[in-house]
């Protein structure tokens, strides 16, 4: 989604912006721009076009700024055009803009105070900078920005230059990130970590409602009563400075092979030999629950559909599994004696954000499974577990999904009755990865002679069932193969009319109890013209299945069976050309609803 970075102090500032926006490219954009302040013209510059970042840096100019602010938008209102890529400037041309978030009520907004005001853009962001300039009249900015902001419905993280103020930055947030960092005399403004800290030692993620100034005269903050407050700085986390590929050629290749060690990192933080290292209160929230919510989006969700199992299992609670987006809008019935735990890599998920404003509406107790302890969600809920996957940068989630797979088990584990040694299980799942991960060589052959159709199917039963719907998730969202995945028995109720000669069905056995089932789901569709793959694990595998997974705990399968789907995956979408860390459409960190 789309990324804010802003610079002010002794270094190039157009540098560190420039370099701050490669940095969030991850995240998926579609256009980008920068504004700076040109000392020999004496006035902001304003740069911006579509497509990647090179199309914008060919663009500049060889001038250095002390102050400046960029952007990359991920397109929601307005199609992908230069005018609608950010900054946008105030029709008077005194006021830069760049946000992200979504302004809900723009339209009528401009209807009632710019009504002789011609859009420039079809963004919802311009409207911002021509209030400003409307309201600014002889008085001073910051007065002028809280009546804008006052006006605002929906989501905003902006950064705000004035071409009578050209040294200064603005800075406003409510529900979207911003995070203000600083060493010595140097001050960056970003919406995510990764930008942050390759200049910042300190930080400090400010509240909903503030609005900070950075000028020459240092940083100043107001909370969202108007009163200047003290920022408090924490240190910068330099794990999210470490962003490169390594000796892979892409972010996912590399993340997939990241999976054993993230295992073992979360066995260390959270296992004691046999005991739990679950904070207490975070153990104690589960004491006397009546049910479980989980509430996620994608692959997260689909975490959460093997969180499911491993709470019932493992700790006899009922769980139910929410996909966020429809929770929000559609709550069902709740009883008194729910827990929810939410699941997202980012923290930033606004179907998430949105659901949590219900659940706190309510009541309710909420915990927060993250990969990103600064995320707001982690701000929001009442707790946070983190998932210590390290930084996931690719927009295709793998190592982000075995993570949560397993912290959910260990937390599981941990307010259950125990029973199964889950340090060595875990460790023995990390193993059974590494091994398979010695067999990378056999997948491009594979998806060469097996994923010829624009159409796959991943099946299975019960927890491979989980799988299947990850792993068609990955297929589809990379490769752009139209990919489904099925509990393997649902087939025949409908969707075996699509299978024909040489479509590949791909099914994912490992559970004993239901194998047979499977293999009869499997001569179905063979016998209708699928061009089968079998992923088994080795205790249940036959003659002539094509991957062999390394047999470990039935409760914990997911981790080792996914990941055949994940390189089946990145093959895929190797073989076709595709950008693998960065789809079309995507963003990584979905922050509007
Ligand atoms: C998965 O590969 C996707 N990138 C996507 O489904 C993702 O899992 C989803 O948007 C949820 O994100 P979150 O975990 O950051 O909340």
């Amino acid at each position: 989604m789309c990324g804010i970075v802003g610079y002010f102090g002794e270094e190039d500032a157009i540098k560190h912006v420039m370099e701050g926006l490669r940095r969030l490219e991850y995240r998926g954009y579609d256009s980008a721009g920068i504004s700076y302040h040109d000392a020999k013209q004496k006035d902001l510059l304003v740069f911006k076009e579509t497509g990647r970042l090179d199309n914008l840096a060919r663009l500049l100019p060889p001038d250095e700024s002390r102050v400046a602010i960029g952007h990359t938008r991920w397109a929601t209102h307005g199609r992908v055009t230069k005018a609608n890529a950010h900054p946008h400037v105030s029709h008077d041309g005194r006021f830069i803009v760049v946000h992200n978030g979504i302004i809900e009520n723009h339209k009528a907004l401009a209807g009632t105070y710019l009504e002789d005001v011609p859009r420039r853009s079809a963004t919802d962001t311009e409207i911002i900078a021509d209030l400003l300039g409307s309201f600014v009249g002889d008085g001073d900015v910051l007065t002028a920005l809280r009546r804008v902001l006052g006006l605002l419905e929906g989501s905003y993280a902006l950064l705000v230059m004035d071409r009578e103020h050209p040294g200064t930055i603005y800075a406003a947030k409510r529900k979207s990130p911003l995070l203000v960092g600083r060493k010595g005399r140097e001050t960056i403004i970003a919406s995510d970590m990764t930008a942050l800290c390759a200049v910042a030692a300190e930080y400090t993620a400010l509240t909903d409602g503030s609005i900070v100034t950075i000028d020459e005269e240092g940083l100043s903050l107001h909370d969202h009563e108007g009163e200047l407050v003290r920022p408090e700085f924490v240190p910068v986390d330099k794990a999210y400075a470490e962003t490169d590929k390594g000796v892979f050629d892409h972010y996912m290749l590399k993340e997939i092979h990241e999976q054993p060690a993230v295992l073992r990192r979360i066995i260390d933080q959270y296992c004691e030999d046999e005991e739990s290292r679950i904070p207490k209160d975070v153990a104690a929230m589960f004491q006397g629950i009546e049910r479980l919510h989980i509430l996620a989006a994608g692959t997260s969700m689909h975490a959460g559909l093997v969180g499911k199992v491993l709470f019932e299992k493992l700790a006899r609670i009922p769980t139910e599994v929410h996909i966020a987006s429809e929770f929000a809008h559609h709550p069902p019935l709740l009883a008194e004696g729910s827990l929810f735990l939410l699941i997202s890599q980012s923290g930033e998920t606004a179907d998430l954000r949105s659901s949590l404003e219900i659940i706190k509406e309510r009541g309710f107790p909420s915990l927060i499974l993250t990969n990103v302890k600064t995320s707001t969600l982690a701000r929001e809920a009442d707790a946070y577990l983190e998932i210590f996957a390290g930084p996931e940068i690719a927009v295709a989630s793998t190592k982000a999904y075995t993570a949560q797979i397993a912290v959910l088990a260990v937390l599981a584990h941990a307010v259950g009755e125990g029973g199964i040694s889950l340090r060595k299980e875990v460790a023995l799942a990390a193993q059974a990865i590494e091994n398979h991960l010695q067999d990378r060589h056999i997948y491009a052959d594979l998806v060469d002679r097996h994923l010829k159709k624009p159409q796959a199917f991943y099946i299975g039963r019960g927890l491979d069932h989980a799988v299947a719907r990850e792993a068609a998730l990955k297929l589809k969202e990379i490769s752009y193969i139209h990919t489904e995945g099925f509990a393997a028995g649902e087939l025949k109720h409908g969707t075996i009319a699509l299978i024909e000669d040489q479509v590949p069905v791909i099914a994912i056995v490992t559970e004993e109890k239901t194998a047979a089932h499977t293999r009869s789901a499997i001569a179905e569709v063979e016998s209708r013209g699928a061009d089968v793959v079998v992923i088994a694990m080795a205790h249940v595998a036959e003659e002539g299945d094509h991957i062999i997974i390394d047999t470990i705990n039935p409760l914990l399968t997911p981790l080792v069976s996914v990941i055949p789907a994940q390189l089946i995956a990145y093959h895929a979408a190797l073989a076709r050309g595709k950008d693998i860390d960065k789809p079309r459409n995507l963003a990584k960190s979905v922050t509007v609803e």
